[in-house]
């Protein structure tokens, strides 16, 4: 068990190269803003308390997971007045500093970074790599005695000479340090630009005669920083593959796993496949051994075990064990559909209970209905359950069989084994087992081929 420990996560910079109306630090990867996927690292990393840096009123803190505090930047400008803001909030002890935008930072790379710090005994520990293009970042010059010097900011490059410029170890934004320490060496960092850098503490702290330690890191995913869209982009490609990497290795098959985007929050059973073009959103829960896709997008779903759910868009819907749906089904918030239910395709159905076994195969829209076990809806079944003001619901029993192009008109209440005719529109009750039947009588026009024929040759 390592030492307790408190986690910062800087999240209060403006984020100007996003050009963007939302903080930086609330775009999403993967369906989660950055700033969570740090406190969840942070969590998982075993923090005893996970503070963030936010701005009075940017609205970051209520993004934020239950759990994590939040102390106000207001005033200063940079990563290191970012730090100050904390000074009430985390008084000593161990302090690791982590960057609301490296999003994909792992709990691995912290224990990493905490343990370097403790064997090397140093006043200070830094995350670094050499796998990313340091284009921008923080540049690390080491001593003779291979620990860091200093950070020479690229953000700007003027002033910076060829050979720190042709440095590629780069600066995570992730550190460890004693937090009394720190902010007494951050008093006395000049604010240059505008800004107190972070960054300028380390010379101060080697003054001192503290040595300053590098944890190096080779997985350039998690150590990727968002800037602009670019990185943005760069980074919701890195959570896919770990996201999809992470379900394949608990037993879920991906046809073509670079056409899919899985959301953070999405779980996926055993043996189910994945086919190209699917989109797995939210919440969405998937059961074992279905078949998801090709292009399907499930969105706050749940899809139980051996359903089959192909080129359809399921929204906040529940698709029962064994079921098939699509091709081309539309499945929005509030529907439950039973097990072994066929809903076939240029099917919708809104807030709706579909009874286990019932067949919907074509051309339906089922709003605000409950349909009994084993009923089968004829093609173009459709429920009006809208009457300009108000919605009604429709009730069928069980067994129900409808004819091709039934309108059922709610409120309505359809007994079971009941029939309708098809082309029937159906707005009185029909009893158990009886037949519904609304129909003009239909009229034969005896040789009407024939005169329309004479009547052209006039
Ligand atoms: C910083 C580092 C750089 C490192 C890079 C890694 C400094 C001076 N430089 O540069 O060495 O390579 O991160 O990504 O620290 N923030 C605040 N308040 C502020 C300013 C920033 O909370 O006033 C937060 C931001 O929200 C962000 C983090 O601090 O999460 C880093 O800020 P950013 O401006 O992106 O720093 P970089 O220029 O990338
Ligand atoms: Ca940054």
């Amino acid at each position: 068990m390592a030492a307790p420990f408190t986690v910062l996560i800087m999240a209060a910079g403006q984020g100007t190269r996003m050009l963007s109306d939302t903080p930086k630090v609330l775009h999403r990867v993967a369906g989660k803003s950055l700033v969570e996927w740090v406190a969840d690292a942070a969590r998982a990393a075993g923090a005893d308390r996970v503070v963030a840096v936010v701005r009075p009123g940017d609205g970051v803190a209520e993004g934020l997971p239950d759990g994590i505090e939040v102390a106000e930047q207001r005033e200063g400008e940079g990563t290191g007045a970012a730090v100050l803001a904390a000074r009430d909030t985390v008084e000593s002890g161990p302090i690791v500093v982590l960057s609301g935008d490296h999003p994909l930072i792992t709990p691995e790379q912290l224990e990493g970074l905490l343990a370097e710090h403790e064997d090397q005994g140093a006043r200070a520990t830094l995350l670094t790599t050499d796998q990313l293009d340091p284009a921008g970042y923080g540049r690390i010059v080491r001593d003779g005695s291979g620990h860091v010097d200093r950070i020479v900011e690229t953000k700007y490059t003027d002033g910076v000479s060829p050979e720190e410029l042709a440095v590629d170890e780069i600066n995570l934004g992730t550190y460890v340090f004693d937090a009394k320490t720190l902010y007494d060496a951050l008093d006395q960092v000049e604010i240059v630009k505008g800004e107190r850098y972070l960054t300028g503490v380390f010379p101060i702290l080697r003054e001192a005669g503290g040595t300053i330690a590098a944890h190096m890191t080779d997985d350039a995913d998690a150590a990727l920083g968002v800037n602009d869209r670019a990185g943005l982009m760069e980074a919701e490609e890195a959570a896919q593959r770990r996201i999809i990497e992470g379900h394949a290795k608990a037993g879920v098959t991906f046809l073509q796993p670079g056409t899919i985007r899985v959301e953070a929050g999405v779980t996926i059973g055993r043996d189910s496949t994945i086919a190209p073009g699917t989109v797995l959103e939210g919440s969405t829960v998937i059961g074992e051994r279905c078949e998801i896709g090709p292009h399907t997008t499930a969105r706050g779903a749940t899809i139980r075990d051996g359903a089959t759910v192909i080129h359809s868009f399921v929204v906040e819907a529940e698709v029962g064990a064994d079921a098939t749906v699509g091709p081309f089904a539309y499945l929005r918030p509030g529907t439950v559909i039973g097990e072994r239910v066929k809903l076939g395709t240029f099917v919708e159905v809104k807030n709706s209970d579909i009874g286990a076994g019932a067949k919907v195969p074509h051309l339906s829209y089922i709003g605000d209905a409950d349909v009994g076990e084993d009923s089968n809806l004829g093609a173009s079944t459709i429920t009006a359950n809208y009457d300009g003001r108000k919605k009604h619901r429709t009730k069928l029993g069980k067994s129900v069989k409808t004819g091709i192009h039934t309108s059922l008109v709610a409120p309505l209440d359809v007994g079971d084994r009941a029939y309708t005719g098809a082309g029937s529109t159906i707005n009185e009750d029909i009893p158990d087992g009886a037949l519904g039947i609304e129909r003009g009588k239909q009229k034969n026009v005896e040789g009407y081929a024939d005169r329309v024929e004479e009547d052209s040759q006039k």
